[in-house]
């Protein structure tokens, strides 16, 4: 088999570049581990850009994100009980849309079959050689069984944190920078009614939570934990008691409780591999950096890689013009090293290490006054949450 571009991973990120590619004219075949249904059973961040946002209704691939998502023109910072709104819309003329990524997932999905997309589900033992030739190609064996090669232009490594692609790019050729935090987040949906009308992020001296939705009916939340806790020694009742603690404050603020009907932890590190090519290999999205979940940018991130590959790729592929692949690393990165800062520096503002002292901890009472009490401030965290423009 042969095409033009093969992508490994089938994830929100490697179906937006073959559905870009393919209105450009340009093939591609996309192989993901995965069957679709596990992948949209995913719970993941629901924040999206309002960049993200019109990749998916401008681009032809769906509108429902207009429709069934909600659009948030700020969000709450709640500090020690005391709360403080961030207006996006007031402060930097954006908003957000609470979306959640496995519906992102399931439009795009829906899209490329829509448009007779070659997407290989459920697929084994992937594997990408050659990288550094003009034909690299992926082995794999089909969800029937039957073996598989691809022959390709180039080669895209769109699959995740876990990245074989990016495994296949030799130590020598790439530098990976990471940091670990010694703290987790406990994730839970609940059946319940809403408990605010946007986001609350919030810190306390038990350490941070996030009030977020999905639906009337069903609702999101966090709060911060250790990274090796068991979900099994949490009952609702304590849950609904720790998220609450995180929460309180003098305005007498309460959740709505409900029955919670999933639990997780999710260990988070801040990651990034340089460069994002190797040959005729590319990385975008979660293959080529992590980050925190704090500042929701994960699945935008990915999407701006997207946005700087596809016309990339087009313009190589289909006139010959390769000074876009030959930018694509760096240009990608100056954009993944701002929200690798965003997402450290609002992880550290809000949440609470064990071995803090108390300099540490009024000195992070100061950051946040200085964050929530300045226009300017609150307009960094505004710019910064709604996604800055492209460069
Ligand atoms: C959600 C997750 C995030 O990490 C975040 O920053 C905001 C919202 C969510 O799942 O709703």
């Amino acid at each position: 088999l042969t095409t033009r571009v093969g992508i490994v991973g089938g994830g929100p990120a490697g179906l937006m570049l073959s559905h870009l590619l393919a209105r450009a004219g340009i093939e591609s075949v996309v192989v993901e581990k995965r069957d679709k249904d596990a992948i949209h059973a995913t719970h993941r961040a629901g924040i999206l850009e309002a960049g993200t946002v019109r990749m998916l209704t401008e681009e032809g691939v769906d509108g429902r994100v207009l429709t069934e998502g909600h659009e948030h023109e700020g969000t709450v910072l709640r500090f020690r009980g005391h709360s403080h709104r961030i207006d996006f819309q007031e402060l930097v003329g954006e908003s957000v849309w609470l979306y959640p990524q496995n519906e992102v997932f399931w439009d795009l999905a829906a899209a490329r079959e829509r448009d007779g997309g070659d997407v290989r589900w459920s697929v084994t033992d992937t594997e990408v050689l050659d990288l550094e030739s003009d034909t690299p190609r992926i082995r794999f064996t089909d969800a029937d069984g039957t073996p598989v090669e691809i022959r390709c232009e180039v080669l895209v490594g769109a699959d995740g944190s876990q990245s074989i692609c990016r495994r296949a790019i030799p130590r020598e050729a790439r530098t990976d920078h990471f940091i670990e935090y010694p703290f987790a987040w406990f994730g839970i949906l609940t059946e319940a009614p809403p408990s605010a009308p946007e986001l609350i992020y919030a810190n306390s001296d038990h350490g941070f939570a996030l009030i977020s939705q999905r639906s009337d009916t069903v609702q999101r939340m966090y709060f911060q934990c250790d990274p090796d806790e068991d979900v099994e020694a949490w009952d609702d009742e304590r849950i609904w008691d720790e998220l609450q603690r995180r929460v309180d404050g003098p305005d007498g603020f309460r959740l709505e409780r409900g029955p919670i009907f999933d639990k997780t932890v999710l260990k988070f590190r801040s990651y990034v591999c340089e460069p994002l090519r190797h040959g005729n290999l590319f990385l975008v999205g979660d293959a080529g950096h992590t980050v925190p979940p704090t500042g929701a940018k994960g699945l935008n991130l990915a999407f701006c890689d997207v946005r700087v590959l596809a016309p990339a790729l087009v313009a190589a592929l289909r006139d010959g013009d390769d000074s876009g692949l030959a930018a694509y690393s760096a240009t990608a990165l100056e954009r993944v090293w701002k929200a690798q800062n965003f997402s450290y520096w609002a992880t550290n503002l809000m949440h609470v290490r064990r071995d803090e002292n108390p300099f540490e901890q009024k000195r992070r009472y100061g950051e946040f006054a200085a964050v929530t009490g300045s226009v300017h401030g609150s307009a960094y965290f505004a710019e910064s949450y709604t996604g800055w423009p492209d460069a």
